[in-house]
């Protein structure tokens, strides 16, 4: 199991180029399915979800390569519809597969994605959604067996809540269904935009992506195309973290100011100081933090869940107290009792964290849990006095191109040990 080693106590600093995206890297090896011949992806990131949603490809018959964050994926001729349970688990966003495969196979058998480590994840409004547009589904000992004889139809789904997996999947079965789609209270997330814009490239016929209401006219065919994944939003908001908890100063290169216009008042209110211009944006933390009243995490455009832990670890020796309320997953404070050992002062009740500073965190061994919980506990690591062995890099490394490497380059003390 491999582990971090960080020594805190050393402010970040420079200036570091944000990588792509894994929230939409996932959607858009998806959505290669679809188009057959040629797909280049540029800017896709190098990690385990990326390499694991390049096996599904393969297995479904496509030939991918990667090499330099760039992934080629060829689709021409597809060979199987059917997921291994394996692979399925590996990670559980691969349902988004579901949606691509039904629509350039019209059948598709894979095993349900399993819970993950922020809590049941359930699939119902993808499976409703699709059963609205023609799609058979039985559901038997884990597995989903989907068929759609008469092809995919185009229909009008209301979404009761804004999700952002059942969107692509819709969107991904709507590309070549027959006739239009209509997605209400769709969600509005950047990475739906960037699968539309992907999915447009390819010939699709998809408007109002990043609204509400999002409309997919059905087409024929789709072919290859190349595309750049747009910059990762949250990687961006774990350097903002790491910034504040070393009271650093970054400047991040090639991400968009937008992406992240929910998160910046935060570290705002945190008392650091932010500027945006064009693809960069440039933080100076240098003042004592400040606690942040009340941050409620929503659906994009509001203040989003995978930050929570990244401004949560910073917030851990703000002057005051904060409070976060977690709308979006049931069980997204595992990192808290990690946090803890190092000295943090929160209590949790059910939605609610309440976070009152410390004057200090220490180094001590921490266990990553999940992903953005495991980033959390590195960031605050970074502002800890001594040394601190994080576990379960894994998590980690399903989200961060090698997030040791990303942190030396601004002047963090971190080793793996493998
Ligand atoms: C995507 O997950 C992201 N993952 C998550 O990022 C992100 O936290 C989440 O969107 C919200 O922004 C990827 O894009 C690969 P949802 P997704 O469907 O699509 C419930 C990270 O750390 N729900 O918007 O699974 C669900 O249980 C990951 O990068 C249903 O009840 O999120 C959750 O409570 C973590 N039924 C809420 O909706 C459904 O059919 C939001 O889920 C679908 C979802």
């Amino acid at each position: 199991m491999q582990k971090l080693i960080i020594r805190g106590g050393e402010k970040v600093g420079g200036e570091i180029s944000v990588q792509g995206a894994k929230n939409s890297a996932l959607p858009l090896l998806a959505g290669c399915l679809l188009a057959k011949g040629e797909s280049v992806l540029y800017n896709c990131p190098e990690l385990s979800d990326v390499f694991a949603a390049c096996r599904i490809l393969n297995c479904l018959g496509c030939k991918c390569k990667f090499r330099d964050n760039t992934v080629s994926v060829d689709s021409d001729v597809l060979n199987s519809s059917e997921v291994p349970d394996g692979l399925m688990r590996e990670m559980r966003s691969s349902i988004v597969f579901l949606g691509a495969v039904l629509g350039r196979m019209g059948k598709c058998r894979l095993s349900f994605p399993g819970g993950c480590e922020l809590g049941p994840r359930p699939i119902d409004m993808h499976l409703s959604a699709l059963r609205q547009m023609g799609v058979r589904i039985t559901e038997e000992h884990g597995a989903l067996d989907c068929s759609c004889p008469k092809g995919l139809k185009g229909a009008k789904i209301n979404l009761s809540f804004p999700s952002v997996g059942a969107t692509e999947n819709i969107m991904l079965a709507a590309a070549l269904a027959e006739g239009e789609t209509v997605i209400y209270n769709a969600a509005r997330e950047p990475e739906i935009c960037d699968l539309a814009g992907y999915l447009n490239s390819c010939g699709a016929r998809i408007k109002g992506a990043g609204s509400s209401t999002v409309s997919i006219e059905g087409v024929s065919e789709l072919h290859g195309c190349e595309y750049t994944v747009m910059p990762d939003r949250i990687a961006a908001a774990t350097l903002m973290a790491a910034a504040a908890a070393t009271g650093g100063e970054l400047s991040l290169l090639n991400v968009r100011c937008d992406d992240v216009q929910s998160v910046i008042p935060v570290f705002e209110q945190m008392g650091c100081g932010v500027f945006c211009c064009r693809d960069r944006i440039y933080i100076s933390c240098t003042k004592k933090l400040r606690a942040v009243k009340t941050i409620r995490t929503m659906p994009y455009p509001g203040f989003p869940t995978d930050a929570q832990a990244l401004v949560m670890a910073a917030l851990t020796k703000a002057e005051g107290t904060s409070v976060i309320v977690e709308n979006i997953f049931e069980n997204r404070y595992r990192h808290v009792d990690e946090l803890v050992r190092m000295g943090a002062d929160i209590k949790t009740e059910g939605k609610v964290a309440v976070i009152r500073g410390v004057k200090e965190l220490y180094g001590a061994l921490v266990r990553a849990s999940d992903l953005r919980g495991g980033a959390a506990l590195a960031v605050a690591a970074l502002g800890a006095n001594g040394e601190t062995v994080l576990e379960n890099v894994k998590f980690i490394d399903r989200g961060y191109e090698s997030l040791e490497k990303q942190l030396c380059s601004i002047g963090a003390n971190v080793k793996r040990i493998l």
